[in-house]
């Protein structure tokens, strides 16, 4: 049983994780950390979960991997560290992730926010990557993906100064695609992994491959990935499913096969 994390679902196809860590303002320890890749492993496995939603609270998704834990640790103890082991399991979740991110998300909670596929946020919604106000840097992809949704002249500047955007700035700036009024963030984002849910399987699964190859190749690599998946999906019968429906008038009904 997870001591710092909620697990509801699935319910219509969609598990959400709420992390919930109050005391901490959902600071990452080891064991909440283990306990969301854990969860991840679990959803991966369950053929009913289509999409997960991962969240905080109002006042914070994730204040960043804990301090305290951290000040503990010393070469030795980040070298054989089991939180990269985490990290990389997280990374590896093939099924859609949606953030609902609310408040805080800071840290190694901006870096988990921005494992997820989909990011929406509440209106009080801050990110940030205050490390270097403690004399260390990112070190679960903050300055990789970062990087890669901002451009570097912003990158440089949150990585740099520590300092936070908003809401407002982020969805500008393309790091999120939507903001909601705080109290209907998780909501909306249970929506968007519904309708997600929805839809055929493995057509989603190589979906969301085949857009992360953009970022982790160049552009020969990931045009050869998309055809070869495209074909892929050829020889399912949700893809007969779906062409038929369509002509028949009706909404498909897929299996995941
Ligand atoms: C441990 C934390 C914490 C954290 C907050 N708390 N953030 N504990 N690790 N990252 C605790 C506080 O100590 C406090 O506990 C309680 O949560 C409430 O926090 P306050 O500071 O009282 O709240 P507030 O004044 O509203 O300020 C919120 C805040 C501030 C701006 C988010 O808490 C803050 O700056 N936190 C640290 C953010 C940060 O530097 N994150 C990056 C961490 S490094 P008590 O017991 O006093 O009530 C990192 C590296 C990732 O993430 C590397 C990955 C490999």
């Amino acid at each position: 049983m997870p001591q710092n994390l909620l697990i509801k679902g699935p319910e219509k196809g969609v598990r959400l994780l709420t992390l919930h860590r109050p005391e901490a303002l959902n600071a990452l320890n080891t064991a909440l950390l283990g306990e969301i890749a854990a969860a991840l492993d679990e959803a991966e496995a369950d053929p009913e979960t289509r999409a997960v939603v991962i969240t905080g609270s109002e006042k914070a998704f994730a204040a960043g991997a804990d301090i305290n834990e951290m000040a503990a640790r010393d070469l030795v103890g980040i070298l054989e560290d089991p939180r990269q082991a985490h990290w990389q399991r997280i990374a590896r979740f093939p099924k859609p992730i949606i953030a609902a991110i609310n408040g805080f998300a800071l840290g190694g909670g901006c870096e988990l926010a921005m494992h997820a596929d989909i990011l929406i946020a509440g209106e009080n919604a801050r990110f940030g990557q205050p490390e270097i106000n403690l004399g260390i840097m990112p070190g679960a992809g903050g300055t990789q993906r970062l990087r890669r949704a901002l451009g570097p002249s912003l990158t440089m500047q949150l990585v740099l100064t520590g300092e936070q955007i908003s809401a407002e700035r982020a969805l500008q700036a393309g790091l999120i695609s939507e903001i909601c009024p705080t109290e209907l963030t998780v909501e909306r984002a249970i929506r968007i992994a519904e309708i997600i849910a929805e839809k055929a399987p493995l057509a989603v699964r190589l979906t969301k491959e085949a857009v992360h190859k953009a970022a982790d190749t160049d552009l020969a690599t990931g045009l050869r990935f998309e055809r070869h998946a495209f074909t892929l999906l050829a020889g399912t019968a949700d893809r007969a499913e779906g062409l038929k429906a369509f002509q028949e008038k009706r909404k498909p009904q897929f299996k995941g096969c």
